[in-house]
């Protein structure tokens, strides 16, 4: 028989759990706390002097304990460099969806080690940033073939991963973009859904209307996949809608939203995640979180690493941001990047620090929390653990 092993973390100043029947406040937060680690799950949390015996003891000495970043959106299968684009928006030139296409041109390019290169380098950069569950989308081959082989290569590092073969109609089909929706719900669904858990579609100016984004989600939930969706991110109209009523499991961006908007999502399962390096990078107005919980709708924040709107792995960087710019308290920012994105991914065995859960923990260089948006820019992040892949039931 494999014996079991555990490790107690003790010394532990400060632990959010997200749990609120841990504690009565925001975040579940227990003090000078202990937690036992076994197999890769929470077997036992309380008081630093009540903890038993363990194989392995490990002192945090005071540290703030945290559940592991959960970041529902990113894009990480793609090669090239699209600074210059950047450096032109400081300047004053508008961001646009077309800049996509700059990079589906270098992903086609580039061989399947330069790709998987790249999403080692970006999920290391996850790690050591306290994120210990990312999704990914394809979106940059915008062909059967590759977008079947960004979902095959996006499989070896995350199993969130997003068919995104809607995300702009690529230069061949430029003349008839519907026959590039035909191919996207018909023979490349076939090809990538065996690849994915979700499917999502970019749902604004530039990119698919409202009509071809239902075609595309129906024929996606239709193989199994769930739908996410790109929406109002540049302009208002109709993608938080279209993403409620398809039943999706989050809204992204929702940077423009109406009053009837949050409505919607506030009375669904639909998760709004919010993607403050997107406007930061694009230099373009915040979405109003604040106004969002307020009319009770459920936020994720998440990077949306990407080479065009946001190249950014770094958590602590968006809740920062949350708070400084979007009205988020630093509690609900926090809650938002772990919870938060748990709800975002369907996900009730990641994002809160409980008995039975995944030990996915990161420790931090603070005596709270709140120094995650109180000391912007500086990496507070002390250790990440985090449960080695076990076969996971989805939902
Ligand atoms: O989420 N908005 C659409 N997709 C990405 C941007 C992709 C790009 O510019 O390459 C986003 O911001
Ligand atoms: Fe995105």
């Amino acid at each position: 028989m494999v014996g079991t092993s555990t490790t107690a973390l003790v010394g532990i100043g400060s632990l959010v759990t997200n749990d609120p029947t841990v504690a009565d406040d925001a975040l579940g937060v227990l003090r000078d706390a202990a937690v036992v680690i076994e197999d890769g799950r929470i077997a036992w949390i309380g008081p630093a002097a009540q903890c038993g015996p363990a194989d392995r003891q490990v002192d945090l000495d005071g540290r703030t304990v945290i559940p592991g970043f959960v970041d529902s959106h990113a894009h990480l299968v793609f090669a090239g460099d699209r600074a210059d684009e950047f450096a032109a928006r400081m300047s004053g030139r508008p961001y646009e969806a077309g800049g996509i296409r700059r990079t589906v041109s270098a992903t086609r390019a580039a061989t399947d080690e330069e790709l998987r290169a790249r999403l080692r380098r970006l999920g290391s950069e996850f790690r050591s940033s306290g994120v210990t569950t990312f999704e990914t989308k394809s979106g940059y081959g915008l062909t059967v073939l590759d977008e079947e082989r960004s979902l095959r290569l996006a499989r070896e590092v995350t199993d969130e991963t997003t068919f995104l073969g809607a995300h702009v109609v690529p230069q061949e089909f430029e003349d008839d973009p519907d026959a590039y929706v035909d191919l996207v719900a018909g023979d490349m669904l076939a090809a990538c859904a065996p690849h994915a858990r979700w499917i999502d579609v970019f749902c604004d100016r530039g990119a698919f209307d409202p009509e071809q984004t239902r075609k595309i989600l129906r024929a996606g939930s239709a193989r199994g996949l769930v739908p996410r969706v790109h929406a109002n991110q540049l302009q208002h109209g109709d993608g938080i809608r279209v993403a409620v009523e398809a039943g999706a499991a989050s809204a992204d961006h929702c940077t423009f939203a109406t009053d009837e908007d949050l409505e919607l999502l506030a009375g669904s399962s639909t998760v709004a995640t919010l993607l403050p390096g997107a406007e930061f990078s694009t230099r373009s107005a915040y979405p109003d979180a604040r106004r969002m919980v307020d009319a009770g709708v459920t936020v994720a924040l998440a990077t949306d690493c990407n080479p065009g709107s946001s190249f950014t792995t770094n958590m602590p960087f968006c809740i920062a941001v949350a708070v400084r710019e979007m009205g988020l308290t630093p509690e609900e920012a926090l809650w938002s990047a772990t919870a938060g994105g748990a709800a975002a991914l369907r996900r009730d065995d990641i994002g809160v620090v409980a008995v039975g859960k995944r030990a996915d923990l990161v420790s931090l260089d603070a005596p709270s929390h709140v120094h995650l948006a109180y000391r912007p820019g500086v990496n507070l992040i002390d250790r990440v653990w985090t449960t080695p892949d076990t076969p996971r039931v989805t939902s």
